[in-house]
């Protein structure tokens, strides 16, 4: 099982990333305060996934979002990050093989997708650098 060190320089509030970690796109991005807010806004039991930001992000570190870039559907990679602007109707990314929007913590919200997109295990190394896996 191989590890994924993401250098987080240079991006930037408002800018998303794709890496590659274990041969599967990984998003990495880096919510601004409006974002956070948005996610932190919506109410657990309207969520189909229900995942508080807070559970999806590491302490102290909400607005680093760390996810695997797969549609929780049938796999295709999301919008939004690295593969075209088109966040979506929720903001976040937007699948356009079916139509699965998520909103600004990567939690499902309208679509066939049943699940948030998955947060792998990761932590920080430092604070400008994570490593997956
Ligand atoms: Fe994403 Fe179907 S694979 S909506």
């Amino acid at each position: 099982e191989s590890t994924t060190d993401v250098d987080l320089t240079g991006i930037e509030p408002g800018m998303a990333i794709k890496a590659i970690f274990r041969k599967q796109p990984l998003f990495v991005r880096n919510l601004t305060a409006k974002e956070i807010s948005e996610a932190q806004a919506v109410p657990l039991g309207e969520l189909r996934d229900p995942e508080s930001l807070e559970q999806r992000t590491k302490e102290g570190k909400a607005n680093w979002l760390i996810t695997m870039g797969v549609c929780t559907h049938l796999g295709c990679v999301p919008l939004g990050a690295g593969e075209g602007e088109n966040k979506g109707p929720f903001g976040g990314y937007f699948c356009p093989c079916h139509g699965s929007a998520y909103d600004t913590a990567a939690r499902i919200r309208k679509g066939p997708a049943p699940k948030n997109l998955e947060v792998p295990a990761y932590e920080f190394t430092s604070d400008t650098a994570i490593r997956v896996g």
